[in-house]
């Protein structure tokens, strides 16, 4: 199936499982209109869409997949509610939308995404068709990836990497972290739930480190080349921060190149793969062109 298709087959089906996730909950009103706002906000969805993928590729169809998709598109939208805090990056627009301290105010916005976080955890443990020993793996991934050790722990970084020039290999460690680590562990959940073999595992979790590395390089180039209303959010925002980033650190040019390069490992990285994996490789392309 091509990538369009894919998406747009998939799509309703994530936002519409985001939905009935939390429509659901017996939780305080003002609480639950928050994690929604930016839940449905809109977003590529491109977590969930990897799982998927990935999962597709292997010859994989699990029935507790949305689940598990929604459940990674939970943790990255707290991500983003407290990423666009007045304490963090202190931005007013996302998903094209007023960011959601801005309209619920910051401490809803707070709670919004540490509910969010929580949920994400909850549902993965009660998921009703996968084995226990999945979904201990599936949490201990989940936990590693979006916590001290990996997403958590590359936004401390980079907000300690603002107003001082860090180096290349400094700000690579930062991107694998507070981007990277999500997005492998997304790929690597649809290799889990498609039972993939380790060596499988291991090729994917390559692709998505180089994968993860493309797409944060892409974000700090579209934040210079870009504007607000492709966006979603407020371009320049990186320069008038004073953030590290692969264009402020290399010029723009080479970071073009070092985006073109990882694109290129990330499919090399799938190459000796059974199966065509010719949504990855689309996903990697679409990536690299991507204008939002
Ligand atoms: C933005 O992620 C934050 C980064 C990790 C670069 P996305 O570009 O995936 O944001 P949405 O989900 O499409 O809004
Ligand atoms: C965000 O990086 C990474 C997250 C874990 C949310 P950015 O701060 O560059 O993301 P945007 O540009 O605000 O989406
Ligand atoms: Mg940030
Ligand atoms: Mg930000
Ligand atoms: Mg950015």
């Amino acid at each position: 199936m091509r990538l369009k298709e894919f998406r747009s087959h998939y799509e309703p089906l994530i936002q519409q499982e985001l939905l009935d996730q939390i429509a659901a909950l017996p939780i305080p009103a003002s609480l639950k209109e928050s994690m929604n706002y930016s839940l449905q906000a809109g977003g590529k969805r491109i977590r969930p869409i990897l799982m998927l993928a990935a999962m597709h590729e292997l010859g994989g169809n699990h029935p507790d997949a949305l689940k598990v998709a929604a459940a990674i598109e939970m943790i990255h939208t707290y991500s983003l509610i407290h990423d666009d805090l007045p304490s963090m990056d202190d931005d007013d627009l996302r998903r094209g939308m007023p960011t959601n301290h801005k309209v619920f105010g910051e401490a809803v916005a707070i709670l919004a995404g540490d509910a969010l976080l929580t949920y994400s955890f909850g549902l993965i443990a009660r998921l009703p068709n996968v084995s226990n020993d999945d979904k201990v793996q599936l949490i201990d991934l989940m936990s590693t990836a979006s916590g001290a050790e990996g997403m958590v722990g590359g936004q401390i970084l980079d907000i300690e990497g603002e107003e001082k020039k860090l180096a290349l290999e400094e700000l690579e460690q930062v991107h694998r972290l507070k981007t990277g680590a999500l997005l492998t562990f997304s790929i690597l959940a649809g290799a889990i739930l498609a039972e993939a073999k380790p060596d499988t595992i291991l090729s994917l979790s390559r692709f998505g480190e180089h994968l993860g590395l493309a797409f944060q390089i892409q974000d700090d180039i579209l934040d210079v080349t870009g504007t607000s209303e492709e966006l979603g959010k407020t371009a320049g925002k990186d320069e008038n921060s004073d953030k590290s980033t692969y264009p402020g650190i290399l010029t723009l040019p080479r970071a073009k190149e070092k985006l073109d390069h990882h694109a290129q490992e990330a499919l090399q990285s799938i190459e000796g793969l059974d199966g065509e994996m010719a949504l990855l490789k689309e996903l990697t392309a679409m990536i690299v062109q991507r204008k939002n």
